[in-house]
């Protein structure tokens, strides 16, 4: 039989999308606790997130399996700063139905390629404390733990800590 992870596939994300996206971000950040976001994003934010990824410098990639989107990542702006042109931040979400089958491994693979590509020197990823799913799945892809911003967010109100990692490509 075909291995499962062959039967993933990764794309570009297109606007038809994100409703897709949004259904997964959501169902994180009201069901979880990943995010510092505790309200659901509606259609017109996800629209405008969307629209502000310039496919040339801030891509969103979608993974499906069998035709549905089962998770998404997507490039994100650093700073500003024209100095931080070489540096970008991901984000990276799967469906709870499809966890733990390879999907995200696939699609951050494929982010630190197409960013590569793109000339980016570094990638971070900002991690809650005490989410050990995300934070062993970025070091398994060669991400390194830099350092602990102790009370660096807020969720709810209450002070959470986050984990910072980067990966040099
Ligand atoms: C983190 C997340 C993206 C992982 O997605 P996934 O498709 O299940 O990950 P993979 O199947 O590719 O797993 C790769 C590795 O990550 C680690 N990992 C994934 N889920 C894990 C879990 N629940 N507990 C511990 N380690 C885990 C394992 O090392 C795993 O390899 P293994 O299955 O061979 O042991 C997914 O759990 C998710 O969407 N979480 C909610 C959103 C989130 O936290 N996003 C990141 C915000 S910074």
């Amino acid at each position: 039989m075909e291995r499962e992870e062959n039967q993933i596939t990764v794309r570009d994300a297109k606007f038809r999308d994100v409703n897709a996206i949004l259904r997964i971000l959501n169902d994180d950040i009201l069901f979880a606790d990943h995010t510092l976001d505790t309200r659901a994003w509606t259609k017109t934010q996800g629209m405008m997130w969307f629209m502000r990824h310039d496919p040339e410098t801030y891509p969103v990639f979608v993974a499906e399996i069998g035709g549905e989107v089962v998770g998404y990542a997507a490039i994100n702006p650093y700073r500003s700063a024209l100095g931080f042109e070489r540096i970008a931040e991901n984000s990276i979400y799967v469906d709870t139905r499809f966890r733990r089958r390879g999907v995200a491994t696939k699609l951050v693979s494929h982010l630190l390629n197409e960013a590569r590509q793109r000339g980016y020197r570094i990638i971070m990823a900002t991690v809650i404390q005490g989410n050990q799913a995300s934070i062993r799945l970025h070091e398994r892809l060669g991400y390194e733990r830099m350092s602990t911003l102790i009370r660096g967010g807020q969720r709810g109100g209450e002070p959470v800590d986050l984990v910072l990692l980067k990966r040099v490509l």
